[in-house]
């Protein structure tokens, strides 16, 4: 018999969405119900973000909305991710009604904090950390997707960059074991997954306890040692993400180039383009390090599409400095890039610099770079007019019921005339129109 009715919200990364996938595999093993109503369910969970001020926030207005809609009918509210481990016990008593606070380390033990809150307990605390034998792997079911897999291999960051409050959300660095990482792989394929992503905030940070799993497999890094274990699964795409350009070592690219299922994707986050503002940040690399990175991708054997994040408006970003993020663009030409405010992170060591660029300029700033990226990104999508590309179909298009919509191997999504019966499936498609942030075309 079902002990309850869990609703899960995700908010944030892909190691929230994984994290939502581990839990509704714990939940499901202990006898509770995963229910897609947050106007029935008996307890409803957010898994929050903290990485920016307004990422938190959206919880706060979604427990408002919800609370609302749901009348007299009180569910029991339960916070777990970034938002929890931060906030903690002060999450009790801010006017929310929250019952249960769950830190990110807390993923396997929801169950019970669950049963404890059902069970009439008002406030339920647990921001430890993992217990020995925890086990990381989840059942191939109840996944995000039935096509795309995550596959967190490195959880946490000792990085510090003195914007980011990720190391205090998550944690030390802590990887997988290989072999545990490789069974997954296999058994995702198994049942017909065709993509796997590794996912992690350094996956390039990679440094498990035991090598056993990757024996045979060759390689400058344990973390290009595992690409070429990945590969060798035959998973039909692997992609990775994120990558530190520091410790982006160029035997990457060399597995890459030799293993056609490391899909042609590099998501290399430089922030900013001035080492001023990069020391600041303490980044740890300078912008000629960086260059040097991105010149092993541009001289690969394969053409390897290349995103970025920026932050605009660092404490004591000149117009000098934001000048020099706008030529490192112009000369790496990303295929995208995911630009950020600069949002101030109480405890994080900038938090102390203040915040020297008014939103005005930030707001400006952030114009300049979009309108850049733009021009860009239009000369980049052209070139692909008239080309095949390979597509993994996962949903039917947002804005056309006639269309399917799926991901090349280089992260691009692509419409295309087509019927639902393509779903899960790779499909050639030929490119005939390029719009701003997605391709268009016909299948071949
Ligand atoms: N303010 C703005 N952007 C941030 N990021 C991380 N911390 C902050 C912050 N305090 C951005 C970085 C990172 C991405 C995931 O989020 O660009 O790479
Ligand atoms: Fe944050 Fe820097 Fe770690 Fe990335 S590397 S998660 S930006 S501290």
């Amino acid at each position: 018999m079902s002990k309850g009715n869990v609703y899960i919200e995700t908010f944030g990364c892909q190691m929230n969405i994984a994290d939502t996938e581990r839990v509704t595999a714990r939940l499901r093993t202990a006898d509770y119900e995963i229910s897609d109503k947050a106007e029935t369910a008996d307890v409803i969970l957010f898994n929050t973000c903290s990485v920016r001020a307004r990422a938190e926030q959206k919880v706060f207005n979604r427990i408002g909305e919800i609370k609302k809609s749901r009348g007299a009918s009180e569910p029991i509210i339960g916070i777990m991710g970034c938002v929890a481990q931060l906030e903690g016990e002060a999450l009790f008593s801010d006017g929310a009604g929250v019952r249960i606070v769950a830190g990110t380390r807390a993923t396997d033990r929801l169950p019970d904090l669950i049963g404890r809150a059902l069970f009439g307990e008002k406030r339920v605390l647990d921001l430890g950390d993992r217990s020995e034998d925890e086990e990381w792997d989840v059942p191939v079911v109840g996944r995000h997707s039935p096509y795309v897999a995550y596959i967190p291999i490195v959880e946490g960051c000792n990085k510090f960059c003195t914007y980011c409050i990720v190391p205090f959300s998550r944690g030390r660095e802590q990887s997988r074991t290989p072999a545990e990482i490789i069974d997954e792989i296999n058994k995702l394929r198994d049942v017909g997954y065709r993509e796997v992503q590794l996912i992690g905030q350094n996956v390039n940070s990679y440094r498990p306890k035991t090598e056993a799993g990757l024996e045979g497999f060759c390689g400058a890094t344990p973390f290009s040692r595992l690409l070429r274990a990945a590969a060798a699964t035959k998973m039909p795409r692997i992609k990775f993400t994120t990558s530190f350009p520091r410790d982006f070592h160029p035997d990457i690219v060399s597995a890459m180039d030799e293993h056609e299922n490391l899909c042609d994707w590099v998501h290399l986050p430089v922030q900013s383009g001035s080492d001023r503002i990069l020391r600041a940040m303490r980044r740890g690399y300078k912008v000629a390090d960086y260059l040097l990175r991105i010149e092993t991708i541009k001289n690969a054997k394969r053409r390897y599409s290349l995103t970025t994040d920026i932050i605009v408006g660092f404490p004591g970003e000149t117009s000098e400095d934001f000048e020099a993020t706008l030529q490192l663009i112009e000369h790496c030409r990303y295929d995208a890039i995911y630009s950020f405010k600069y949002s101030e992170r109480p405890g994080t060591s900038a938090a102390g610099l203040g915040d020297g660029v008014s939103d005005n300029e930030k707001a400006t700033r952030f114009l300049a770079l979009e309108q850049l990226q733009r021009r860009i990104q239009k000369k980049l999508y052209g070139d692909y007019v008239g080309r095949e590309v390979s597509v993994l179909v996962d949903r039917q298009s947002a804005k056309s019921k006639s269309d399917m919509s799926g991901h090349t191997t280089c992260n691009k999504v692509v419409n295309f005339p087509g019927g639902e019966e393509l779903k899960g499936q790779i499909v050639s498609i030929r490119v005939s129109e390029a719009k701003a942030n997605s391709l268009y075309g016909e299948l071949v």
